[in-house]
């Protein structure tokens, strides 16, 4: 089974892509083959600061191989690394209906929001199609907000194949993981960038000191009892704690006597711990940019390899001479 995702650097890793998506991929990368890439194409419809790009593709890199992606198990690459995606990409487009584009959720909601749409982001989801059909992957693990994108690649896969009656793209299943439910940010909303709402993965232990603090509660008093379930606290400490160890908060909540500036550094110290290999695992790799460039580099080869095969099978289905 070929397991592929991708995740865009398009800001620095937070509580919720880490449980809501990067903890599933690393989970996967056992399968037979599996590859995962940093999609920096896609971050170029948002981050229009190269420096600041570069600084994000580095920091997702990196945090990923510190979280656990293990290149001997799975490649890891740089979505812009493959020139095949670019090209496979323009192959679906001319074969992918407007409305289906349309309908898209992410167009649809930042065109609303009056972020002014360009093509890239309109065809956002075809770019999206070539990275997964371009190795004939089975499986996708997503979080909830990309599965219409899995059904759109669908779509356009099954277009392609009736277009030119014979099988060259395989179909692909979304994977999307229960704990994939939202993770709260510091004001109860689900934790975006797009809110300033975060808490990173690998802030320093000062300002991820400073974040948990500034986590709304209510105004419930010290002594009185409180409710650990209504708790932005409680629910993120629950992401890092045993079923004892959170039994145990929610009885100081209901006792009474405990403030929230106590509960906020249990989670703190739990997350910091929960944290606390990767994070030295992160900074060893830090100092050894070398190493982090040449995993990308093997994972963007493995993905050419296996990608050229289909690539050339894509071409030839619709009349162009093969590439190889
Ligand atoms: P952001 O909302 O910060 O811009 P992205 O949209 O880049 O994050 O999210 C990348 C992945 O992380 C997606 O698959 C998404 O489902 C997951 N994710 C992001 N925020 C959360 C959250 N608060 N709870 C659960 N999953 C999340
Ligand atoms: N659009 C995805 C996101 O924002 C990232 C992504 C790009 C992706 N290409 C992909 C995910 C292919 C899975 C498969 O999260």
């Amino acid at each position: 089974m070929k397991v592929l995702s991708g995740i865009q650097p398009t800001g620095r890793f937070h509580w919720g892509n880490y449980f809501g998506a990067i903890r599933q991929y690393i989970d996967l990368q056992s399968n037979e083959q599996a590859f995962y890439f940093i999609a920096d194409y896609h971050a170029l419809t948002t981050v229009r600061k190269p420096d600041e790009l570069k600084g994000y593709v580095k920091d997702a890199a990196l945090d990923l191989l510190a979280l656990g992606l293990d290149p001997a198990q799975a490649s890891l690459f740089r979505q812009s690394d493959v020139p095949e995606i670019p090209e496979l990409t323009w192959l679906l487009m001319t074969v992918t209906q407007m409305h289906l584009l349309e309908k898209c959720v992410s167009y649809k909601d930042k065109k609303e929001r009056g972020i002014a749409a360009d093509a890239g982001l309109f065809t956002y989801p075809v770019l999206m199609a070539a990275d997964i059909l371009l190795y004939d992957s089975d499986v996708v693990p997503v979080g909830v907000d990309q599965v219409q994108h899995i059904e759109v690649t669908r779509d356009i896969a099954q277009r392609f194949n009736r277009t030119y009656e014979v099988e060259a793209l395989k179909l692909p299943t979304a994977k999307v993981v229960e704990s994939s439910a939202k993770v709260p940010g510091l004001d109860g909303e689900k934790m975006s960038k797009s809110y300033d709402n975060t808490i990173e993965l690998f802030d320093t232990p000062k300002r991820t000191k400073k974040r948990i603090n500034s986590i709304k509660t209510d105004s419930t008093a010290v002594e009185d009892s409180k409710d650990p379930e209504s708790c932005s606290v409680f629910d993120l400490y629950k992401l890092f704690a045993t079923q004892d160890q959170q039994n145990e908060l929610a009885a100081k909540y209901r006792a009474g006597g405990m403030g929230y500036g106590e509960a906020k550094k249990t989670l703190y110290e739990a997350a910091m711990d929960y944290f606390g290999e990767a994070r030295q695992r992160r900074e060893q790799l830090e100092k050894d940019p070398d190493t982090v460039e040449d995993i990308l580099r093997q994972g963007a080869r493995q993905a050419r390899d296996v990608g050229r095969v289909v690539l050339d099978r894509v071409r030839s289905a619709c009349g162009l001479t093969a590439a190889n």
